[in-house]
């Protein structure tokens, strides 16, 4: 959680009150040691972390974790890195790892922001995934909405060149404020033939909130950004 020397920071996301119940809890003992990275640890060393090299994916704000893990499952050559603040999903992301025997995933329980500040080297990510951030449907809160230039400008430095940043969302105004947003960030590339919005890639498992949403007729818009090799 962000830290008391920046106390008027705006937040992408608030704390739900919620009592942890006795599985989470022995889901955290039991797996959190395997599992947890901690802002304490510093940089990220992801060889020495996860004892190989592979491409990294960062995953932002995971949920419950369902998605994350699936895709950890089904491409197990790539080193998976989740972030959340909520911790009854990380502790059921945590425990479905375990139970899978997963070796190529990891998570923070923190704030996004001070990950990518504090842990996240320069140039080190494959790909980033930010999938139905909060919408923040009020004009008012859209200063809390995830997806702002600076963010996305602070992203880039994170990524390999080559890297790319996927979003996902099912609120079109949001869909097209992010368009806007990485259209206008210099050093990206809209990975999408005509521009605009891409179809969903295969290895993004459709969650059961989405599944319902498209019998309701919403639709899900991806996009898909390069970072450019030179910058
Ligand atoms: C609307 S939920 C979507 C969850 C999931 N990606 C899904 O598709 O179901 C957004 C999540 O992002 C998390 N979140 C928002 N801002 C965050 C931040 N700065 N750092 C870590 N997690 C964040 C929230 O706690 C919340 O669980």
């Amino acid at each position: 959680m962000r830290p008391e020397y920046k106390p008027k920071a705006i937040r992408s996301y608030v704390i739900r009150a919620g009592r942890i119940t006795a599985g989470q809890k022995a889901a955290f003992e039991r797996w959190w040691p395997a599992y947890g990275l901690s802002l304490f640890d510093g940089t990220l060393d992801s060889v020495a972390t996860f004892g190989r090299e592979a491409p990294l994916v960062l995953e932002i704000g995971f949920g419950m974790g369902d998605s994350l893990l699936h895709m950890a499952e089904h491409e197990p050559e790539k080193n998976f890195v989740g972030i959340e603040v909520h911790p009854p999903g990380v502790g059921r992301l945590i425990n479905g790892a375990g139970e899978a025997q997963l070796h190529n995933l990891k998570v923070y329980m923190a704030d996004a922001m001070d990950v990518l500040e504090d842990c996240i080297p320069a140039a080190t990510i494959d790909r980033l995934q930010i999938y139905f951030p909060d919408p923040w449907h009020k004009k008012k809160h859209h200063k809390r909405r995830i997806i702002q230039p600076e963010f996305i400008e602070a992203v880039k430095g994170k990524l390999v060149p080559g890297g790319v940043v996927h979003l996902a969302t099912d609120w079109e105004e949001y869909a097209e404020a992010m368009l806007e947003v990485m259209t206008q960030a210099p050093g990206f590339t809209n990975m999408a033939a005509e521009g605009g919005f891409s179809p969903r890639p295969d290895y993004r498992p459709i969650t059961k909130f989405e599944r319902r949403g498209e019998r309701l007729g919403h639709q899900v818009w991806d996009l898909l950004f390069q970072r450019d090799e030179q910058l």
